[in-house]
């Protein structure tokens, strides 16, 4: 009976991730009409027929809510999922959502970045700053946690430079600032719940299989 069969829960990141998601979803028959009515204010939306279930959340939630089995799959960027830090399996680099994680700041701020020189960095990732300037660049450095707008840190003399994500590049352009270094590559990325990974192995591999295919 179909009422036994447990819901599989997915947990997405609210935002271009998740559209690009519930497409791809679509292109192997995972379907959720509920999801595309914009006026509602449901937070979880259910397919019946395949037992699944699926709610938008807060990007940097994402590794949490899977973590803790509260969704068995989540899709998220590498760059949230390595400031996060939290203990899923990582299983499928699903290709979109590309962007580059940097060191930027005004032209000028390049000299800074050369001689260990205790700098400020403003960022919302203050976990992958760290690692980069401590462990990679041996540069103590004064981490500055912002949520938003980075780009302005530089601007209004917050900070030196900021560790941010570089799409297109336009808004750094357009602030007068530029990419000093490259972190690392940032791509959209499935994980699951270490035990759901276990106890539903089948039905979830069959989604990785399928993805696999058309990522
Ligand atoms: C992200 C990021 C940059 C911008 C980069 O910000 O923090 O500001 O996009 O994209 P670009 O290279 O194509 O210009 P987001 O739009 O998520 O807003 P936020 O700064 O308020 O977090």
């Amino acid at each position: 009976m179909k009422e036994d069969i447990r819901y599989l829960t997915f947990a997405l990141g609210k935002g271009r991730l998740a559209e690009k998601t519930l497409e791809m979803l679509e292109s192997i028959g995972i379907t959720c009409e509920e999801m595309k009515d914009k006026s509602s204010r449901k937070l979880i939306f259910v397919n019946e027929a395949l037992r699944l279930k699926f709610f938008l959340s807060k990007n940097p939630d994402v590794p949490t809510y899977v973590e803790y089995g509260a969704a068995d799959i989540g899709v998220v960027g590498s760059d949230v999922l390595r400031e996060e830090n939290r203990r899923v399996y990582e299983v499928l680099d699903l290709g979109f959502g590309k962007c580059r994680m940097c060191v930027c700041g005004p032209r000028e701020a390049a000299e800074l970045l050369q001689h260990h020189q205790m700098i400020r960095v403003a960022s919302k990732y203050p976990g992958i700053a760290k690692d980069y300037f401590y462990n990679k660049k041996h540069q103590t450095v004064d981490i500055i946690k912002l949520n938003g707008s980075v780009e302005l840190g530089p601007i209004v003399k917050l900070s030196d430079v900021i560790v941010d994500i570089v799409e297109t590049g336009s808004t750094l352009r357009e602030n007068g600032l530029c990419v000093l270094e490259e972190i690392c590559p940032v791509s959209a990325r499935m994980i699951v719940n270490r035990v759901s990974m276990q106890m539903e192995a089948e039905r979830i591999k069959r989604i990785i299989g399928m993805l696999r295919e058309v990522c």
